[in-house]
Order: structure tokens, then sequence, then C-alpha cells
């Protein structure tokens, strides 16, 4: 901190103890000069503002003219060295005034983001700076409950809910902004953002949106094109969930060729082992509302997405677009499931080595998804892609009115990565037998002397007839 700011921070404390000023005066006066704009911010804000609108919300905060800053901070911290006293505010914070959002939240998909993330297998083997230090996942994913995992180890990253209403102002304006979903559902596998601004409804937005009145509720919008929230958070409603979810998976299934493809997807995913049964995966993908497990709860999520669509569109038509999209999730797992057996036939064959965290592995000799990038041979580095980005993209451009992201950065790059790896797994396999093969010649006991047949041993003689596939496979593996 420069200099001057110590010696006004000083000051400050020092109008302080001269009893010059309330409690939030006194937050305020010094972090005027402490953190300026952040005090500006709040002071933009709702709860920050003279008077207060909301009766409701106004008679939990005891009428008070603005929050005080210790109603989310406490009151251990007064002086310019004893911040680490300070308190970070977490959803039950909120919850003393905002009640109805809160339990709205709890019961929608953010509040698994820690959950879910810290129940991947592959999370374990992150620094800890990605994972804790919320760099990488954590950054992301630091929405919901963290009791579990033990909240008092993490100061920051614990509110949960500034990651729309940015604090300090808090707004629910901003909030509105489809942008405020963009830090997050952005990127590699899951580019919402990028999907719905390329849109139809996104250059809509982006044409119009700058007339369009963002102090009304969403329950008044009057919007010419849809937002994120219009589509998810409908009516204000906090509990965001969608019916196919993240993975795209759900059980039951009534289409059979379908709920074939699906299980070996599942199997992939360890939440069903190789034989088919549930592994204690199920329970993660229960606890945390990973897919949906009956036909109810995924067809009233379907039918309340739907009824969005039908303020700006005929019924017939919304209903079969989803189908649609319903549909390229069909075909993107015929694609899927044949890649999954490639690999894991490679597994059953003694092709690819048992990885060294075999044991962990659920659903062996099926490969595991869920470690992400952290597998060890190219062709599985090609079925991460596949599931994680290429599949992703086909299903959730399809949702998201995309045909660009559906098609170019889906369809045909599954389909591209499918006979790259068919042409790895032939490759792999050749070379298993040439290895086979030199390894036999070199196993067969050398014979006694024979200076007549000269060099020409059987030895020699399988050696050399080794010699040019073994050169072949090499010239086609450097092409
Ligand atoms: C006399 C000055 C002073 C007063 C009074 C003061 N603060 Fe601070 N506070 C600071 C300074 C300086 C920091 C920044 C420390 C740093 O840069 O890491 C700070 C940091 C904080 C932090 C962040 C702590 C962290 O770990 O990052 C919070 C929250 C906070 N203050 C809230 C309050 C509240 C609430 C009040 C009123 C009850 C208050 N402050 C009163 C000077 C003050
Ligand atoms: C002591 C009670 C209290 C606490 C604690 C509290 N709020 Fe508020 N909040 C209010 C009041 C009062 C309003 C103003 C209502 C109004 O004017 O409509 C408000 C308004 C809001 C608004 C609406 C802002 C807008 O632009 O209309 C949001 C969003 C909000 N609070 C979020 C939060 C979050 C997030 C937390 C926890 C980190 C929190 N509040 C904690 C009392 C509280
Ligand atoms: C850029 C932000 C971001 C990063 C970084 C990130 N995620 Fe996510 N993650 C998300 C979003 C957003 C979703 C929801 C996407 C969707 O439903 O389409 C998600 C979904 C998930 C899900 C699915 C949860 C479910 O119930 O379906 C898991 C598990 C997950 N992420 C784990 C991780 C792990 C592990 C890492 C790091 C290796 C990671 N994420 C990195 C933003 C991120
Ligand atoms: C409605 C709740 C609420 C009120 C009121 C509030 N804050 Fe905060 N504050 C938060 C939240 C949420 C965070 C972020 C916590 C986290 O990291 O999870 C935060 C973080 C902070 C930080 C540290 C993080 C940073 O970005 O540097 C400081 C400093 C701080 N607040 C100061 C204040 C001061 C000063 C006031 C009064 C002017 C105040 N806060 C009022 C909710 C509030
Ligand atoms: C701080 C990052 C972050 C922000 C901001 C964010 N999300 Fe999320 N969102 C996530 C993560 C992480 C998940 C996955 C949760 C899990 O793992 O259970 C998720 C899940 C979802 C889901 C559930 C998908 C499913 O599995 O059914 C929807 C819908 C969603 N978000 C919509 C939104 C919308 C709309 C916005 C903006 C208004 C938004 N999110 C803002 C991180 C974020
Ligand atoms: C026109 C309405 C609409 C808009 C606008 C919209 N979505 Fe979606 N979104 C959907 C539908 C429909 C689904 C698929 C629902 C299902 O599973 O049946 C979906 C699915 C999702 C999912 C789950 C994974 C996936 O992509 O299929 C997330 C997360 C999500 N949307 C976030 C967002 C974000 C963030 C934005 C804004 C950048 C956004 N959506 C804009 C309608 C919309
Ligand atoms: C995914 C983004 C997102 C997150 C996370 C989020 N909010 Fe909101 N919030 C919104 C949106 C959008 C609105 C506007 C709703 C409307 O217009 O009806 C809103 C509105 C509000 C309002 C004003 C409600 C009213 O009726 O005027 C309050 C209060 C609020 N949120 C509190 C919270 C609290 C507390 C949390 C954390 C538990 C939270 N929000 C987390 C997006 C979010
Ligand atoms: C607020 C109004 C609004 C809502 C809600 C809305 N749309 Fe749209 N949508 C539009 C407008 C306007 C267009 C542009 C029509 C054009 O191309 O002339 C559009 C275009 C589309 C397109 C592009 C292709 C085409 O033929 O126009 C698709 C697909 C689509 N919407 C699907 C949906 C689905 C599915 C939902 C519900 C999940 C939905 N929309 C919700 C207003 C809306």
């Amino acid at each position: 901190m420069e200099s001057g700011k110590i010696l006004a921070i000083f000051a400050a404390a020092f109008l302080l103890l001269a009893g010059a000023a309330s409690a939030q005066d006194a937050c305020i006066d010094c972090h005027k000069i402490a953190t300026p704009s952040l005090v500006k911010d709040f002071k933009s804000g709702a709860m920050g503002k003279e008077e207060v609108q909301n009766p409701s919300a106004s008679k939990m905060a005891g009428n008070a003219a603005e929050i005080p800053c210790t109603s989310c901070h406490g009151s251990l911290h007064t002086t310019s060295t004893d911040f680490a006293r300070a308190k970070m505010p977490t959803p039950e914070t909120c919850e003393t005034c905002h009640a109805p959002k809160v339990v709205e939240f709890k019961a929608g998909k953010h509040n698994f983001a820690w959950a879910a993330m810290h129940a991947m297998p592959t999370t374990k083997d992150q620094p800890k700076e990605i994972i804790q230090g919320q760099k990488g996942c954590g950054g992301c994913h630091k929405m919901g409950t963290k009791t579990e995992t033990g909240l008092e180890k993490y100061r920051y990253g614990v509110a949960s809910c500034d990651s729309c209403h940015t604090r300090h102002s808090f707004s629910t304006a901003e909030a509105r902004r489809p942008e405020a979903c963009l830090p997050c559902h952005m990127g590699f596998d899951h580019p919402q953002w990028e999907m719905y601004s390329t849109s139809k409804h996104g250059v809509i937005y982006s044409v119009e949106g700058s007339k369009w009145d963002w102090s009304k509720r969403l329950s008044e919008a009057d919007y010419s094109a849809p937002t994120c929230q219009l589509c998810h958070m409908q009516n204000g409603d906090h509990n965001v969930i969608t019916s196919w979810g993240f993975l795209a998976v759900r059980l039951p299934e009534k289409d059979e060729k379908w709920l074939a493809n699906r299980l070996e997807i599942l199997k992939a995913l360890g939440v069903l082992d190789a034989k088919g049964n549930p592994t204690p995966r199920l329970d993660v993908v229960k606890a945390a509302k990973v897919a949906r497990l009956t036909e109810e709860e995924w067809q009233a999520l379907r039918d309340k997405k739907l009824k969005v669509c039908y303020k700006c569109h005929s019924q017939t038509f919304a209903k079969q677009n989803l189908e649609n999209a319903d549909a390229v999730i069909k075909e993107a797992d015929v694609i899927m499931a044949d890649a999954i057996k490639t690999v894991k036939a490679l597994y059953a064959d003694g092709i690819l080595p048992k990885p060294s965290h075999y044991a962990e592995l659920p659903s062996y000799p099926y490969p595991d998804l869920l470690r992400f990038y952290e597998v060890q041979s190219p062709i599985e580095q090609d079925l991460y892609l596949m599931f994680m980005e290429y599949r992703m993209r086909a299903f959730q451009g399809a949702f998201h009115a995309n045909p660009d992201y559906m098609h170019w950065y889906g369809w045909a790059p599954m389909k591209e990565t499918l006979v790259r790896m068919k042409d790895e797994a032939k490759k792999l396999r050749e070379e298993a037998v040439v290895k086979a093969e030199l390894e036999k010649a070199k196993a067969t006991p050398a014979p006694t002397p024979a200076p007549a047949k000269g060099i020409c041993g059987p030895t020699a003689i399988a050696a050399i007839a080794a010699l040019p596939l073994a050169l072949y496979a090499l010239y086609r593996r450097r092409k």
C-alpha cells in the first residue's frame, strides 16, 4: 500500500476513535480510502441506497437506511490492521433477508458446482492452485455448498451469489444481462455464450438489447428475443437445471438402440461397471443431480422450458425444434459408443497396457471418461476430446439454435476423430503383432551352432522376416 494511503487510513482511524462516526460511517470512511471503488459500487446498489424500496426485505433489515457492511462482514474488524477478523458472507448470510432466493438457489444446479467438481476422479490429480486456489476448475465451480469439504479452509469465493450480482452493487439489472453468465458458460466444453451470442436470438439481443428495459423483472420482460435468464431463470427462479444436463444422459430410455449406446457411455463414465451394474458413482450422480433419473422429472423440465418458447413461437415449431435437438444427442451417441468400444477392445485385448490407476477404475476394461485429459495414450486423448468438446458442442449447439456449433464444431469433428481413432487402433494392433513376433523370435532358444547354415539360423530368419513389417509399421506411424 502506498504511504499516502496508509497515512489517510490512520487519520480515518483517529476520527473513528474520536467518536465522530457510527460503526457504519467508520467502515465507509476508512474504506473510502482503503478501497474507494468498492464503496462507490456499494453506494450505487439497492443495498447501499439511503431509501430502501422493498418493504419485506427492509423489514428484515430493521428499516435501516442502508444495509450496514457489518450485516455481511460482522463487526469484529474495526481497525486498519485487524482486517483478518472480517467475515466473508455465504448464502446463509443473505438468507436472513432473502430467504426465498436462497431456497431456490439451493435446490438448483449451481448449488452443486463445488461438490460436483470434487466428485470428479480427476480433481485430486490437479495442483491445488487450480482447485482450492480457484484458478482453474475451482474458479468457476466456487458456487455452492462447501460444508462437506470444509468451508473454513476457504476465505474467499464462498458467497456464490456474487457470481451474477457483482459485489458490491449487487445489481439485479446486471444479473439479467446475458453477459452475467459469460465468465463461466463459455469456452471448451460449454460454449453457451459463444453459441447464444452468434445465434439468431443473440444477434437480436446485440442489435436491440440497448433499447430493452433491464430494470423490469423477468416475469414482465418484453424483450424481442430471449436471454439466458429468460429461458433458464423463468420468473426469476434461481433454481437452474435442465432436462439433459451437462452430460446429456438420462435414465430410463425407451428407445432400445439409443439405450444400448447410452449404456456404453454410462460404463465409460464409470456409473455402471463393465457388466452394467451400478457403481458407487451412481450415488454421486443422484446427490449432485447430474442426470434425471425418472421420465417424469425429465419431462417436467422440458415442459417448463417449452413454455418460454411459446411466448414467441408456435407450439409445433418449438416442440419440433427441441425434439430435433434430442435426436442430435441420439445420433452423436452412435459415434460416441463406437469410439468407446474401440478403446475398450484395446484394453480387453491387452493392446493398451493397464493404466497405473487400474484398481480405481470402476468399469475396466472400459476407459474412464471422467479422468478427462489425465490419460496416457493419444487414442484416449482423442476419446476425451470427442466426449468433452465435440459431443458437447453438437447437442448444446442444437439446443441453442446454433447450426454452426452443432455441425462444424461438434458433429464434423466427432466423425473426423472416430476415423483417426480407428486408424490408430489398427496401427496399435499391427505394432502389437510385430512386437509379439520379435519377442517370440528372441525367446526361441538359439540352436547349437551349425556352421554349415551360416548366419541363416531360424532365429535370424524370424528376425529378418519381421524386419520389413516393423519398418513398415514405423513408416506408417511417422506419416
Ligand atoms: C481504520 C480503517 C478501517 C476501518 C475502520 C475498517 N476497515 Fe476494513 N479494511 C481496512 C483495510 C486497510 C483493509 C485492507 C487490507 C488489505 O489490503 O489486505 C480492510 C479489509 C477489509 C475486508 C477484507 C478482508 C480480507 O481478508 O480481504 C473487509 C471485508 C472489511 N475490511 C470490512 C470492513 C467493515 C465491515 C468495517 C466496519 C465494521 C471495516 N472494514 C472497517 C481498513 C479499515
Ligand atoms: C440485513 C438484510 C440483508 C442482507 C443480509 C442482505 N440483503 Fe440484499 N437486500 C436487502 C434490502 C433491504 C434490499 C433492498 C430491497 C429493495 O430496495 O428493493 C436488498 C436488495 C438486494 C438485491 C436487489 C438489488 C436490486 O438491484 O434491486 C440483491 C440482488 C441482493 N439484495 C442480494 C443480496 C446478497 C447476494 C446478499 C448476501 C451476500 C444480501 N443481499 C444480503 C437486505 C439484505
Ligand atoms: C470456465 C469455467 C469452468 C471451468 C474452468 C471448469 N468448469 Fe466444470 N463446469 C462449468 C460450467 C459452466 C458447467 C455447466 C455446463 C453445462 O451444464 O453445460 C460445468 C460442468 C461441470 C460438471 C458437470 C456437473 C453436472 O452435474 O453435470 C463437472 C463434474 C465439472 N464441470 C467439473 C469440472 C472440473 C473437474 C474442472 C477442472 C478440470 C472444471 N469443471 C473446469 C464451468 C467450468
Ligand atoms: C450484502 C452483503 C455485503 C455487504 C453489505 C458488504 N459486503 Fe463486502 N463482500 C461481500 C461479498 C459477497 C464479498 C466476497 C466474499 C467472497 O470472496 O466470497 C465481499 C468482500 C469484501 C471485501 C474483500 C474482497 C475484495 O474484493 O477485496 C472487502 C474489502 C469488503 N467486502 C468490504 C466491504 C465494505 C467496506 C462494506 C460496506 C461499505 C461491505 N463490504 C459491504 C458482501 C457484502
Ligand atoms: C461463477 C460461474 C458461473 C456463472 C456466472 C453462471 N454459471 Fe451456470 N453453472 C456453473 C457451473 C459450474 C455449473 C455446473 C454445476 C454443477 O457442477 O453442478 C452451472 C450449471 C448451470 C446450469 C445447469 C445445467 C444442467 O446441468 O442442467 C444452467 C441452466 C446454468 N448454469 C445457467 C446459468 C445462467 C443462465 C447463468 C447466468 C444468468 C449462469 N449459469 C451463470 C457456473 C456458472
Ligand atoms: C431460447 C432459450 C434459451 C436461451 C436464450 C439459452 N438457452 Fe441454454 N438451453 C436451452 C434449452 C432448450 C436447453 C436444453 C434443455 C434440455 O436439456 O432439454 C438448454 C441447455 C443449457 C444448458 C445445459 C447444457 C446444454 O448446453 O445443453 C446450459 C448450461 C445452458 N443452457 C446455459 C445457457 C446460457 C449460459 C445461455 C446464455 C449465454 C443460454 N443457455 C441461453 C434454452 C436456452
Ligand atoms: C445465475 C445468476 C444468479 C445467481 C447465482 C444469483 N442470482 Fe439473484 N438474480 C438473478 C437474476 C437474473 C435476477 C432477476 C430476477 C427477476 O427479474 O425476476 C435476480 C434477482 C435477485 C433478487 C431480487 C429479487 C426480486 O424479486 O426483486 C435478489 C434479492 C437476489 N437475486 C438474491 C440472490 C441471492 C441471495 C443469491 C445467492 C443465493 C443470488 N441472488 C444468486 C441472477 C442470479
Ligand atoms: C422473446 C421471444 C423468443 C423466445 C422466448 C424464443 N424465441 Fe426463438 N426466436 C425469436 C425470434 C424473434 C427469432 C428470429 C426469427 C427470424 O429468424 O426471423 C427466433 C429464432 C429462433 C430460431 C432460429 C430459426 C428460425 O427458424 O427462426 C430457433 C431455432 C428458435 N428461435 C428456437 C427457439 C426455442 C426452441 C425457444 C424456446 C426454448 C425459443 N426460440 C424462444 C424469439 C424468441
